[in-house]
């Protein structure tokens, strides 16, 4: 048989999504006041999805955006009741390198800030190992494999670059790319300096969830904060669907919103139409907001 090339198997997939789930709807765009009302934003549609499926598989970011994202959530673990106890998560990426326990690498961080602060049995969490390997193919594609056999990702949460990446999926990532090892940007590696010491050398290599794998997700959530967002903002939403930049590919994305506050939102031409659209939306198709 022939080997389908990456552009007919995105064109498949999405034709094949449009059919599944009858329509292609476009990018929702919200924009918050700022950063707290993005984050209490975040938090609501993913402890909604929880209570509407109570074994929720759930992909996560690392990275500041989503800390507001993860304090609100415990928050509501702890004052409201909110139980997370069957959900599974999956986090898109890990860097390469770092020793084991080391305080940066995502792993550290997302226990730190989330998991040991709520009820996800520690089983139901995932995330890639980032010690270096030789067969980098093989876990990677185990990594796919926990994904699928879990049944897929029901909600994924994104942060965006400022490159435009989503997970490290760096500028010039194909659109149908998978789970693998990933080379930094020198703009990313000095946008994560500021985690590390001064005598430190961030990593240049991370191992990533690819865009075939996020477009995969049944519903994507994209948060953006920021000015210095606001030039990947608009590529994303607004500009072509190009490798140059990664999130633009959620623009073929049959449920997904971008959850980005006024200052992430300041280069985005069609603001006022969001806002109409997102009123609409509530009206006509509220299923789509959770
Ligand atoms: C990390 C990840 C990255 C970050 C992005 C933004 O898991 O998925 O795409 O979301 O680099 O990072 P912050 O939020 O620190 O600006």
């Amino acid at each position: 048989m022939r080997k389908a090339c990456p552009g007919v198997l995105l064109r498949y997939h999405v034709e094949h999504e449009r059919v599944r789930s009858g329509v292609a709807a476009n990018m929702l765009v919200h924009i918050t006041k700022d950063f707290e009302e993005l984050s209490r934003e975040a938090a609501r549609v993913v402890a909604n999805a929880i209570r509407k499926k109570h074994d929720l598989r759930l992909g996560l970011a690392t990275g500041s955006t989503q800390l507001g994202l993860y304090q609100e959530l415990v928050r509501m673990h702890r004052q409201e009741q909110l139980d997370l106890a069957r959900v599974v998560t999956f986090n898109l990426d890990e860097y390469i390198g770092l020793p084991s326990g080391h305080p940066q690498s995502f792993r550290s961080v997302m226990f730190r800030d989330f998991f040991d602060h709520i009820n996800i049995p520690r089983e139901n969490i995932h995330l890639p190992d980032g010690t270096p390997r030789n067969d980098y193919e093989q876990y990677c594609g185990e990594y796919e494999e926990e994904i699928r056999s879990a049944g897929g990702i029901d909600l994924q949460v994104l942060g965006l670059g400022k490159d435009g990446h989503i997970g490290f999926n760096e500028p010039t990532s194909s659109l149908a790319s998978r789970t693998r090892p990933k080379t930094l940007t020198r703009q990313t590696v000095e946008d994560n300096r500021r985690f590390f010491g001064a005598n430190e050398e961030p990593p240049h290599a991370a191992i990533t969830m690819g865009i075939g794998t996020i477009l995969e997700a049944r519903r994507v959530l994209l948060l953006a904060s920021g000015a210095a967002k606001a030039r990947a903002v608009a590529l994303a939403v607004e500009g072509p669907v190009t490798a140059s930049v990664s999130a633009s590919a959620l623009q073929m994305h049959r449920n997904a919103t971008a959850l980005v506050d006024r200052e992430a939102a300041a280069n985005l031409l069609h603001r006022e139409y969001y806002e109409r659209a997102l009123e609409m939306t509530r009206k006509l198709t509220p299923g789509r907001l959770w």
